[in-house]
């Protein structure tokens, strides 16, 4: 199936590694010029020419923490310089800090804020105006499982992921009339260094090893395993296309059924 995205301009943000490399390999492998982003610059520029070698697509990477206003206006100004406008935006960062209510301090709450809600909020804020102008956008979040079933020790996680599918909804409802449809991705286990690290620590928690945690956990998922990035990456650049203009307003689990409710 051709997707139409050559010739469209993405952003994907937090895509040195894991579910935004990706996303932004999945969009390359399509056509679309790619602007990726994360904090350490050797890091980000070696994935830019990882995909670049694999795809032939044009990559620009740009080293930028998601969690500052200035580094978001300089991320999407430095791709309208280069590339005229932004057509697809994937708002991904780094999971928010772990840890419990009464364990959690007041900064940790304000980094995960900063983090998680707000750089969705400010790069709709700087990319929306864009899409209205070229009455053509997809907004996609990468959020997480814990927007629809919460999760104990991922408690900033469960708190303001739910408000980004709030968030979302309001500016599908608003902006369909410019042909930006916007959606959010809700992931469960996928194996990437954000996993493994929770991994680590809960199964040190439980005193277990690593394999025993994994066999346990992986129990739990109707679909037996846990999930790869690039099946997360694969349905963002199917949400990015033109095949999915009808699709407007969708926060989807892209979890092997992990949860339980009907969502
Ligand atoms: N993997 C899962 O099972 C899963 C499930 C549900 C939800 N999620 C969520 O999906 C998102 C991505 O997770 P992942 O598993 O792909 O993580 P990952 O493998 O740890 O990769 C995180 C990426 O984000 C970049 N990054 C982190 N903080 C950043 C910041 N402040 N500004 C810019 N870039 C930043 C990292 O590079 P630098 O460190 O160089 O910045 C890295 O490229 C997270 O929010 C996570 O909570 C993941």
């Amino acid at each position: 199936m051709d997707l139409g995205l050559n010739g469209k301009v993405a952003l994907v943000t937090a895509s040195s590694h894991g579910l935004g490399k990706a996303t932004a390999l999945a969009l390359a492998k399509e056509g679309a010029t790619v602007v990726i982003c994360s904090r350490q610059k050797n890091e980000i520029e070696r994935t830019a020419k990882e995909i670049h070698k694999k795809t032939g697509s044009t990559v620009l990477a740009l080293a930028a923490d998601v969690s500052k206003l200035p580094d978001i206006r300089k991320i999407v100004a430095v791709a309208k310089r280069k590339f005229g406008t932004i057509h697809i935006l994937v708002n991904n960062a780094g999971g928010p800090p772990t840890g419990s209510i009464l364990s959690l301090p007041e900064d940790e709450w304000k980094k995960g804020i900063d983090l998680t809600l707000m750089s969705v909020v400010r790069l709709c804020r700087e990319v929306l105006p864009l899409m209205i102008g070229q009455h053509w956008g997809r907004v996609i979040t990468i959020t997480s499982i814990t927007a629809k079933q919460p999760i104990n020790d991922l408690l900033i996680s469960s708190t303001l992921r739910p408000g980004i599918l709030g968030l979302s909804k309001v500016l599908s409802n608003l902006y369909a009339q410019y042909n930006i449809t916007v959606n959010t991705i809700c992931p469960g286990n996928t194996l990437t260094k954000r996993q493994e690290e929770l991994m680590k620590s809960r199964s040190a928690q439980k005193k277990m090893t690593m394999k025993e945690y994994m066999t346990e956990t992986v129990k739990d998922i109707p679909a037996g395993r846990m999930g790869r990035p690039e099946e997360i990456g694969d349905v963002i650049a199917f949400l990015a296309s033109e095949k999915a203009s009808y699709i407007n307003g969708v926060n989807l689990l892209v979890d092997g059924g992990l949860a339980r409710g009907i969502h």
